[in-house]
């Protein structure tokens, strides 16, 4: 993993919003996908602007565990969190890692993209943290994807929220109903929701690491400060070894000059932490939410199922 540098985010958007692309957003989406490279003395660039790393296969494990916690976190809502859960939990597993994803945002889209109906649900991951006569497994439930679990969650946990508060130890809650379950997975994804509350502090206490899915969109900058604050000050108070594994840079159009702009303000604020890796937006990540599938399942050769493999790859290599 890299190692953690507090980073102070920049304020690079300070001028007018580009224009949008000449259709308009959808009439792009319909085009067919398109790879963003580009030839410069000799060596291919990808869409950050620095040459492509192809990162071989990573070697099969022999045995699982103990599992890597990353929180995937940002509070800016709609950037990513969730597809990208699904989708490199998905790919994780095809290399042959066993994931565990935890829906933490009362929402519960995590649990809706991988088909399970969280209103439906008796128990879900808020009686494991809230109950002490509930276990973890008593909540766990295999999903359609080998390889892949999910604790899920529904609309029951935003009232973990103000539950907590009154808690001992209310910011390990996540860490205490996880640590049993550590030793049988590699990795374990943290779908957090659009928010900087007690809920995404438990999950960034409870990782080992978080990535930050940042949109490739004008105003997509704002907020990362006090993100990586809140980061910052959990490292000092609840855990020290939180680091950030990387940023994902998603909803990338390749045929926009805006999203070019923004791509390399990006790269220029946070340097080498941005994932080579790339998520391009197409229409096909709506779509597999209503499929209640992951991409790598519904569209195995699309740009966007290549694109989260190469993304399980980094994140191994990390
Ligand atoms: N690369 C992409 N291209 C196009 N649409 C995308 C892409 N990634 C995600 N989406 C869509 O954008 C919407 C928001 O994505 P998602 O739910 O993953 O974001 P989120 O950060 O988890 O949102 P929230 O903050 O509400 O939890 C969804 O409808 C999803 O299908
Ligand atoms: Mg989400």
């Amino acid at each position: 993993m890299s190692t953690f540098q507090p980073l102070q985010a920049p304020e690079v958007f300070g001028e007018a919003p580009a224009a949008a692309p000449p259709g308009g957003a959808k009439a792009a989406e319909e085009r067919p996908e398109r790879v963003d490279t580009e030839q410069r003395n000799g060596s291919v660039l990808g869409p950050t602007g620095r040459p492509l790393r192809e990162i071989p296969e990573p070697p099969p494990v022999e045995r699982h565990g103990p599992a890597q916690v990353l929180a995937m976190c940002n509070q800016k809502g709609g950037v990513g969190k969730t597809t990208s859960t699904i989708n490199l939990g998905a790919s994780l597993a095809e290399y042959g890692r066993k994931v565990l994803l935890v829906d933490f945002d009362p929402q519960g889209a995590l649990s809706v993209g991988l088909g399970v109906q969280p209103h439906e649900l008796d128990q879900t991951i808020y009686n494991a943290i809230m109950e002490n006569s509930v276990k973890v497994q008593d909540v766990l439930h295999h999903t359609a994807i080998d390889g892949v679990d999910l604790l899920p969650s529904n609309i029951d946990l935003s009232a973990a929220e103000v539950q907590l508060v009154a808690e001992v130890g209310r910011e390990h809650s996540l860490m205490r109903v996880l640590r049993p379950l550590l030793g049988e997975y590699d990795y374990v994804l943290v779908d957090c929701q659009p928010s900087l509350g007690l809920l995404t502090v438990n999950a960034l206490t409870a990782a080992d690491g978080v990535i930050i899915p940042l949109e490739c969109e004008f105003f997509s900058l704002r907020g990362v400060a006090l993100l990586m604050d809140t980061i910052e000050k959990v490292r000092e108070r609840l855990n020290p070894s939180l680091d950030i594994v990387g940023i994902l840079a998603t909803m990338y159009d390749p045929r926009t000059l805006h999203s070019k702009e923004v791509m390399a303000r990006v790269v220029e604020a946070f340097g080498e932490i941005v994932f080579d890796t790339v998520i391009n937006r197409t229409v096909r990540f709506p779509e597999t939410t209503v499929a209640g599938e992951p991409i790598t399942k519904w569209a195995p050769k699309s740009n966007g199922a290549v694109a989260y493999r190469q993304l399980a790859r980094e994140v191994i290599r990390r």
